[in-house]
């Protein structure tokens, strides 16, 4: 329930991110100006070496011209060098504030917006999404400057060589730009289409790990083998036609650039043979074209990328613009301090799933004050947990409004309010590490004695005293090395160690036996009898000694009262108390 901060978050656009880096960013712009300038500048040194040293028999010549070829070249390889280390630095660091802002959004949504999204999309988007804007960004910051400055200064320094030969280029540069065009234009649609199967391939085998237990009891594997091969085999299709279709641009480009050389060669030599053109000048005039062609060709690699990664940076700007529902306000109101007894009011409470159109609850209306306690019975899917998680603002009501110590949740700071309420959510979920670090979730300080006397609370202090060692025993991820009994427990443990004024138990009884159901609220009245309490049951025994019971029957409340009012008043009540009415249950 810890907060982060989730206000402004979202609100960075992706120019801003860059902007984050400008310095760097023009760092890299300048080296790799000057990295593709030295390398521009190589094939016209070797030429004056051919045709000047060599040609002329001039030695000095050579060594002039070599020395000049051996600093270009090192000065190629220093700029480059630096600006890839500053590319790779700029891209992760941005990959990695986008991955903390995606971790922070998530925190900050409302439990009905993380299903929306679904687990599984979150954690492709702060994952596999972050990493292809992160690939892209690599890339881009290598090759947005250089591979038009390659293409043009090339072409420049090529007809400077000779300009009578540079009419080969306005053959071979259209033909080799319309065939990366051609292979490219088929190859986007099949990249957008390999995302979602991927997708579909991570969802499917989240879903499975996550049933693994369910798959193996009803004999699934089969048909579950099957889906999964067929999510695979979709990726698989796809990701082969498209491979096929880039794989063809390094044969297209080497054949281009072998006729474009053999045409040179034979325009050229017998240019040479009249003593038009000089060798050098002819070898050079070949080397420009050959950095002509993989000019062009960085850009076709970066056109059939920037889709890819187009679609992965609006999957991340959707997570990261989408509203906080339950956000922080900016105006906070203070709750009364702790210990001094905080009252529960829900007012006309209505609330309905996002894309559902009937309200799950509607016009719910009670209160709880301090020291008292109350119940909350009804079947299965009556809407409880939906109550109780807008109590404990993982939701934020529809309609009407929930206060505590007469102030609306939505303007009390998320800080200040979690530190009031101990809550045990319906599925009791542990985090991994020892027993004690469970236990002082929400209270880091909490000594041992505070820690034993929670565990003897919740009736757990037996079994965690029974294992070897005790309190630093460990606790496996999510708990799953206790029964579910324990494990609620131990959830019901942990929010006692937050000594609250406000506690809510969402069916945090329901794995327990009768017995240790009944000794659980008997030691519970004692220890946290100041506070106020929502029991969630669908158990009578358990919620029968409130002070005063709420029934609902789907989103309704169809009675508010104590036991003995309730069963005269409320027929609802009557029939369940009656059904489950046995002899070991009328002694609770
Ligand atoms: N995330 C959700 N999205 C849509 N409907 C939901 C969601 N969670 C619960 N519901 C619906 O809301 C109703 C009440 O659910 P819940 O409050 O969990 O019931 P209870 O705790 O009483 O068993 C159910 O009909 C259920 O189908
Ligand atoms: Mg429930």
């Amino acid at each position: 329930m810890t907060h982060l901060r989730t206000g402004s978050i979202g609100a960075t656009p992706w120019r801003d991110r860059l902007l984050h880096h400008k310095w760097a960013l023009l760092a890299i712009l300048l080296c790799q100006m000057g990295q593709v300038t030295a390398s521009l500048l190589l094939p016209s040194f070797s030429a004056d070496i051919i045709d000047i040293g060599i040609g002329g028999q001039d030695a000095s010549a050579i060594r002039y011209y070599g020395g000049l070829m051996g600093v270009a070249a090192a000065a190629q390889l220093a700029l480059s060098g630096t600006a890839a280390f500053l590319g790779a630095t700029v891209a992760y660091r941005i990959g990695q504030s986008l991955r903390e802002d995606v971790f922070a959004k998530v925190h900050g949504l409302a439990l009905s917006q993380v299903q929306g999204f679904t687990v599984g999309s979150l954690i492709t988007r702060c994952t596999n999404d972050v990493l292809q804007v992160q690939s892209m960004l690599i890339m881009a910051l290598t090759m947005i400057v250089v591979a038009p400055i390659m293409g043009v200064g090339s072409a420049v320094m090529a007809v400077r060589q000779d300009a009578q030969l540079s009419w080969l280029l306005l053959v071979s540069v259209p033909v080799l730009a319309g065939l990366i065009g051609f292979l490219t234009i088929k190859a986007v649609p099949l990249y957008q289409r390999m995302q979602t199967q991927l997708d579909r391939v991570n969802s499917i085998l989240r879903e499975q790990i996550e049933g693994i237990r369910v798959i193996r009891a009803f004999l699934q594997q089969p048909r579950e083998a099957g889906r999964f091969a067929k999510a695979n085999a979709d990726l698989t299709g796809t990701a082969i036609h498209a491979g096929r279709l880039m794989a063809m641009i390094m044969p297209s480009l080497t054949a281009v650039m072998q006729l474009t050389s053999v045409a040179l060669i034979w325009a050229g030599a017998s240019r040479v043979r009249d003593g038009d053109l000089e060798i050098g000048a002819l070898i050079a005039f070949l080397s420009y074209v050959a950095l002509i062609l993989i000019g062009v060709m960085m850009m076709g690699l970066m056109i059939v990328m920037l889709p890819r990664a187009l679609v992965s940076a609006r999957r991340i700007t959707e997570l990261l613009q989408s509203p906080v529902e339950v956000g922080p306000p900016s105006d906070p109101k203070p709750l009364p301090p702790r210990g001094s007894g905080l009252h529960l009011r829900l007012e006309e409470v209505g609330f309905g799933y996002p894309g559902a159109e009937a309200m799950v609850i509607e016009n719910i209306t009670f209160d709880v004050g301090p020291g008292e306690t109350l119940g909350i019975i009804g079947a299965t899917g009556s809407g409880k947990s939906t109550i109780v998680n807008l109590i404990a603002r993982l939701n934020d009501p529809g309609t009407g409004r929930v206060t505590l110590g007469g102030v609306d949740l939505r303007d009390a700071a998320p800080d200040e309010f979690a530190s009031h309420i101990g809550y045990v959510p319906q599925k009791a979920y542990l985090f991994s590490g020892t027993v004690a670090d469970s236990l002082r979730l929400g209270n880091a300080g909490a000594d041992e004695a505070t820690l034993w006397n929670a565990l003897e609370v919740a009736q757990a202090a037996d079994f965690v005293r029974a294992m070897p060692d005790g309190l630093m025993s460990p606790v496996a991820q999510g708990g799953t090395n206790f029964s579910g009994g324990q494990r609620q427990r131990l959830a019901i443990a942990r929010a006692l160690v937050c000594d609250a004024d406000l506690y809510l138990f969402d069916d945090s009884f329901s794995a327990l036996d009768q017995a240790t159901d009944r000794k659980l609220r008997a030691a519970l009245r004692q220890a946290v009898g100041h506070a106020a309490t929502v029991i969630v049951s669908q158990r009578v025994a358990s919620i029968r000694d409130a002070d005063r019971i709420l029934v609902i029957e789907k989103g309704q409340m169809v009675g508010l009262g104590p036991h003995e009012t309730l069963m005269q008043t409320c027929p609802v009540y009557a029939e369940t108390v009656h059904s489950q009415a046995r002899p070991e249950e009328d002694a609770a």
